[in-house]
Order: structure tokens, then sequence, then C-alpha cells
């Protein structure tokens, strides 16, 4: 691997250079920089470390580009970060840490490159290059990150237990790194992660939910969710997917393993869309399956109501994985309860009526819950999946041709609470509510077309209904 190329092309690599032979302090390119441009994978983050201050190397870098005062420093962290161009560099002294048993917080020395190494997370994420005059462009290499790269695995430097236990993140980081690279754990680094798993416990929710997002944004999902089961890791953080696993069997009568199905799912949804937010209603889609599931003995295994249920389990599972609790959550917990409804439109029998609730009900996010349908569909015979993803076609053309005439996607009252109240000189009050749901109901029905002359007369009449008098004018 040729580094000289990238240190010549690149002027950030000269500068920080001679800052260093300025201050006389060894430097080097370390950690997912270098990992990634053996892979071809070029990254704008560089980390440097050194065998000095990182915040003095931070600064003369700075001033050398012109850049004095541009420098963000993290004292307590002994490092500073500079933005050169379209680089984002982070200084670091080289550090030897041990860590406090009870908390991801280090405690840090002044250390050597080879302790620098010696702590990392991985031995692809442990190589470093020099920057020094002597042997400039050099990979140091010491746990053969260049042949684990080859060789495809995630392995730790050091003794995999002393790696997880000095920062039990690293264990999501493992899955994480695996699931992006499409690399394998080495057993006895795999091992470890299954007899420390419990120690995540002291990780924070908002780290955990940062690596399961980037596992959940790989190309495929369901290898990253399979490392996690197998673990021990999802255990600690996500008990209700855990328990769609395994099927039962009474009296014949046997169901799907809900945690396969639904990583199926998850899969199919990734080959289509890169909505971190759709994945999450994938994975959460069938999450009510257990606590719904009954016994029959004529219908065999039922899970009636899995998809409210579900619905309202979105919320706390959200908070409790530090996910937000805004518009993003509202749409998970909206395809949750949705995800049935477009089968049950597929009958040829299906009411004009039906269609333009489903539009009513599902807005913008219509799209969207039309792709997860689709990756629902799992079954192992081709001609079924290719009848189902027909009949679904069909029914977003019906959609269609029902939106084109009545508009209500984006359903807007053709007559507002405000004129209502004038209409009837009414104050702000229930029948106020009674009439736009009325009326709402009457264009979702079909009864009346949603366009304003129509919905007035209705509203003339429901009130009529009610005793109300309209205001002459
Ligand atoms: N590192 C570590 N243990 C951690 C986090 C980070 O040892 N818990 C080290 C690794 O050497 C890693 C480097 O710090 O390469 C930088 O960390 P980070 O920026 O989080 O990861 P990258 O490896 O750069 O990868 P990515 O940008 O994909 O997160």
């Amino acid at each position: 691997m040729d580094f000289l190329k990238l240190l010549n092309n690149n002027s950030i690599f000269q500068d920080i250079h001679s800052a260093a032979q300025e201050l006389n302090v060894k430097t080097f390119v370390i950690g997912g920089f270098v990992r990634d441009y053996i892979l071809g994978r070029p990254s704008k983050d560089i980390d440097v470390v050194c065998l000095g201050s990182g915040i003095e190397l931070a600064e003369l870098v700075a001033l050398k580009l012109g850049k004095e005062g541009k420098v963000t420093v993290f004292k307590n962290f002994g490092t500073a970060m500079l933005q050169a161009g379209e680089w984002e560099v982070e200084f670091v002294g080289a550090r030897k840490e041990s860590y406090n048993r009870d908390s991801r917080k280090p405690v840090v020395e002044d250390g050597s490159l080879e302790d620098d190494q010696n702590r990392r997370d991985f031995t692809i994420n442990a190589m470093a290059v020099s920057l020094n005059k002597d042997d400039y462009g050099q990979l140091v290499d010491p746990f053969g990150g260049v042949k684990d790269l080859k060789r495809k695995v995630i392995r730790t430097p050091l003794d995999p237990k002393v790696t997880f236990s000095d920062d039990p993140l690293r264990m999501m980081r493992a899955v994480r790194f695996a699931a992006q690279l499409n690399f394998d754990i080495t057993p006895d680094t795999f091992d470890a992660l299954i007899e420390q798993a419990g120690r995540l416990k002291i990780v924070s929710a908002e780290r955990i939910a940062d690596e399961l997002n980037k596992i959940i944004m790989t190309n495929k999902p369901s290898y990253g969710f399979k490392l996690l089961y197998h673990a021990r890791l999802l255990h600690q953080f996500f008990p209700e997917m855990v328990a769609l696993q395994g099927v039962e069997e009474r009296e014949g009568h046997t169901h799907k393993d809900n945690f396969y199905h639904t990583l199926e799912v998850l899969d199919n949804v990734a080959e289509v869309s890169d909505d971190l937010w759709l994945r999450w209603a994938a994975i959460l889609h069938d999450i009510a399956k257990p606590p719904t599931k009954r016994f029959h003995k004529k219908a065999g295994w039922t899970f009636h109501g899995h998809e409210d249920k579900g619905a309202r389990m979105v919320p706390g599972i959200f908070r409790r994985l530090k996910l937000p609790m805004d518009h993003k959550m509202k749409f998970v917990e909206k395809l949750v309860r949705l995800h049935l409804r477009p089968i049950a439109l597929v009958k040829e029998t299906v009411t004009d009526s039906a269609l333009r609730r489903l539009l009513f009900d599902a807005g913008d996010d219509l799209d969207a819950l039309m792709k997860l349908c689709r990756a629902d569909i799992t079954s192992k015979n081709d001609n079924k999946v290719q009848r189902y993803l027909r009949n679904f076609d069909k029914v977003e053309r019906k959609i269609e041709e029902v939106e084109e005439k009545d508009h209500v996607r984006n359903f807007q009252p053709p007559v507002s609470g405000e004129e209502i109240m004038e209409a009837f000189n009414l104050k702000p009050s229930r029948e106020v509510g009674v009439i736009k749901e009325e009326i709402k109901e009457a264009i979702l029905e079909g009864k009346i077309r949603n366009n304003r002359e129509e919905a007035w007369q209705y509203m003339l009449e429901v009130a009529g209904k009610m005793g109300l008098e309209a205001e002459k004018k």
C-alpha cells in the first residue's frame, strides 16, 4: 500500500509534518482514516496522534494554514480539532489508558505510539502511518490490521475481554463494523462478546442507539441483527425484538418465526429505501405479535390487534432507546398501525370509501406504507410473491384513481371551523366539532364530493337536524 502518494498529493499532511518537525514531536495518522484508505473508501476525517501535546500541534498547524484561533480544543480530553478545507482533523497526544471498572471514563496518562495502538478497539482501527522525517509514509501495523482487512475479520488487538471491559461500547462497534464491512468477528472476540454482553448496561442509551442506527443503515441489516442476537447484546437493550424469536407448535399448528420474518422485511425495505425511519417501521411492524399471540382450536395461531398494540408500543420503545420523540416516531407509529390495511384492499370488491379512508389515514406517508407492505411479503413461494405484488399494484392504481377524483390525500376541511361558527353564530363548542366531523365522514363515505359547494349544503342539512339555524346575511 503506497501511502507516500496519499501524503504527497494532499498538502494537509505536509503541513502537519512540518509543524511536528518544528515541535520535535513524533506524529502519525491513525485509526479509521488509515483503515478506510486501505479499503478504498476515502474519508475526510483524519485522526492524528503525536507523542506530545495534540493541542499544541493543532495550534501550530492552524498557524501555518492562516487559521489561527480556529482550533476547537477539548481540554478535558486533551484533543483539538481543526477544519482545513475539506478535511476535518482531530489531534490527540498518544495515551495509555486504564479504565475505571464502573464507568466508561478513562484515566489517561501520556504514552508511546505502541501504548496508544494497544488501547484501540480493533486491529483494523489500530494502524498508523508515520508523518515523521525518517520514515515518512510508512505503515505501523503491530497487530496485523492489513492482514485482517484481507481476511475480512474484526478482532481486538489485546485480549478481547480486556478491550471490551475497558469500553463496553466497543461490543456494539464490533457488530457495527462487521455489518458495515461485511466482515466476520473472530471466534475468540465473539466469545468475549457473549461473555461481556451484560456490561453494555453502563453504556448510555444514546451511544447504543447511535451504533444500532448505523447497523440498521447497512445494506443488509439482518446480518448485524443476527450478530447482536447471537452475542446476546440485543437482549440487553431490545427484549421486545428478542421475544419475536421462536416457533411454537400446538396440535399440529405452527406459526412463522417472527424474528427472522422481521429481518427479512427489514432487508427488503433496505433494498428499496435509505430512510432510517422506514427501516425502523419494518423492525417494529410485528413487535406486538408475542403479546397478542393466541391459540384457537380451529383457527390455530392468531395475532389479533397486533398492529394497534404494536403502534401503542412504539413511543415507549423510542423513549427507552433515546430515539427522537418527534414526527419521526409518529411516522413509525402510523406505519405500524396501518401495515395491514393495504392487504385488506386487495379484494375485487373493495369500495372507494375504503380506499379513501386509507388515503386519508396515510396521507403523505402512503408511498412509504406501500413499500413496507410489499417488503412484508416474505413467502418462499415465488409465484405467490409475484401474485401478491401484482395485487398491490392494482390497489395502488385504484388509490390513484380515487385520489384524482376526491383529493383526500392531504385532506383539508372544505368548510372551516370558523366558517361553521360564523354561519350559525356559534362559540367554539362541541357542535362545531360534530359538524366538521360529519362533513369529513360524508366525504370519506362518498355521500358528497370533496368540494366547497357540496360540503356547504351538507353542513346546512346536518346543522338543521341538530336544530341550528343559519344566520341571515
Ligand atoms: N476508538 C476506540 N474505541 C472506541 C472508539 C474509537 O478504540 N470506543 C478508536 C479507533 O481506533 C477508531 C478511532 O478511535 O478508529 C476513531 O473513532 P471513530 O471516529 O469513532 O471511528 P472510526 O474508526 O473513524 O470509524 P467511523 O468514522 O466509521 O465511526
